[in-house]
């Protein structure tokens, strides 16, 4: 029997356990954080759950991570005493290793230290054992999360716990001058699914304004044409590279083969937008990548997300469907052009 903890985006945790539950048999599930974090029971092994989730990597599960031990919360320098036994004992598989500590709570945890405090204590414990004290890009990250009753605690590498950010929450700087939010989607689909977006020559925007996304490929530097019927951000004009068509991409034809990138963040109705994006589908190489999102207005995401994935296979092969941190009331779509 193995426990984990697992996080999907706010009000969406109900739809990562309805994919666990349909992936695993004889799982229990209870929530930790209302429609966010929730902790799972499963009769497999360790390795048997973690080879199954990078398999069939559920769409809704942002982050898991194995409970390896659970602490009763004292609510006193007990509990950093307890954690840093813990790490005591973990010696063998963190040490010659660059270990993160991420810590986050329920929000009414009685566990009284804030994640500066608790790092600092066990990173003095990491050192103690011959393990390097990282921030970033870790071999191993010990994650804890501190419950109401008890601290869960779980040591895993970035790629079994399917982020190296904690809880799955990928933070970017802001820019001065930042045109949309909408680029950090981008920004994370570029990171999530390993896409070098540098790579790719000409891209097609599809609801392309205020153009955060379009702004993102200029700065990848790729040929961009943006088609938006709203105006576009005018700081975007010093890009030669720009074409921008202020009109409903419904109305355009392209030479064929023009494309081997498509990028398409309407936001509108998911299988007006299929269609859309099916009939323009001559304007892309054979070959090239689609990254979509698509807006889950319906009751039934993962309907509505099946036959979406279903309509698009007659002429792309998915990668993978995900529902990034950055996405909203939607979920984004890799797609290569078969
Ligand atoms: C969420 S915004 C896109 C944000 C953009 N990705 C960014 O980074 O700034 C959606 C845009 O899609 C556009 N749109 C919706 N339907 C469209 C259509 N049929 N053709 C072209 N653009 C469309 C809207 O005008 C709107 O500006």
């Amino acid at each position: 029997m193995t426990q984990w903890i697992c996080t999907a985006n706010r009000g969406f945790a109900t739809y990562a356990m309805e994919e666990l539950r349909r992936q695993f048999e004889g799982i229990k599930i209870s929530q930790l954080t209302h429609g966010e974090v929730f902790i799972m029971e499963s009769p497999l092994t360790r390795e048997a759950v973690l080879d199954q989730i990078r398999t069939n990597e559920p769409i809704f599960l942002r982050h898991i991570h194995p409970v390896d031990k659970k602490l009763p919360i004292q609510g006193s320098a007990d509990d950093l005493q307890a954690l840093s036994e813990l790490a005591r004992h973990a010696r063998l598989r963190i040490e010659d290793k660059q270990v993160a500590v991420h810590l986050r709570r329920a929000e009414r945890s009685p566990y009284p230290y804030s994640t500066a405090d608790t790092k600092a204590v066990l990173d003095a414990v990491l050192e103690e054992v011959g393990a390097e004290p990282v921030l970033q890009s870790p071999d191993v990250i010990l994650s804890i999360f501190a419950g109401l009753e008890e601290l869960y605690v779980g040591i895993a590498t970035p790629e079994e716990q399917l982020s190296d950010w904690p809880g799955g929450a990928v933070r970017f700087q802001r820019e001065e001058g930042q045109i949309s939010r909408a680029k950090f989607k981008l920004l994370e689909a570029e990171r999530a699914f390993h896409i070098r977006l540098e790579e790719f020559r000409e891209g097609l925007d599809i609801g392309a304004a205020p153009g955060g996304w379009t702004h993102l490929l200029l700065e990848r530097g790729l040929k961009v044409t943006a088609v938006d019927p709203a105006e576009l951000h005018p700081s975007l004009f010093q890009y030669p590279r720009l074409t921008n068509l202020r009109k409903n991409a419904s109305d355009l034809k392209f030479q064929p083969g023009t494309f081997d990138l498509l990028v398409c963040d309407m936001s509108w109705s998911p299988m007006q937008m299929v269609r859309l994006v099916l009939d323009l589908e001559e304007a892309l190489q054979p070959g090239a990548t689609a990254i979509i999102t698509v807006k889950l207005m319906h009751k039934k995401p993962l309907q509505t997300i099946k036959d979406v994935i279903s309509r698009f296979g007659t002429v792309f092969v998915l990668r993978k469907a995900k529902q990034l941190f950055h996405n909203r009331e939607e979920i984004t779509l890799y797609l290569v052009k078969k």
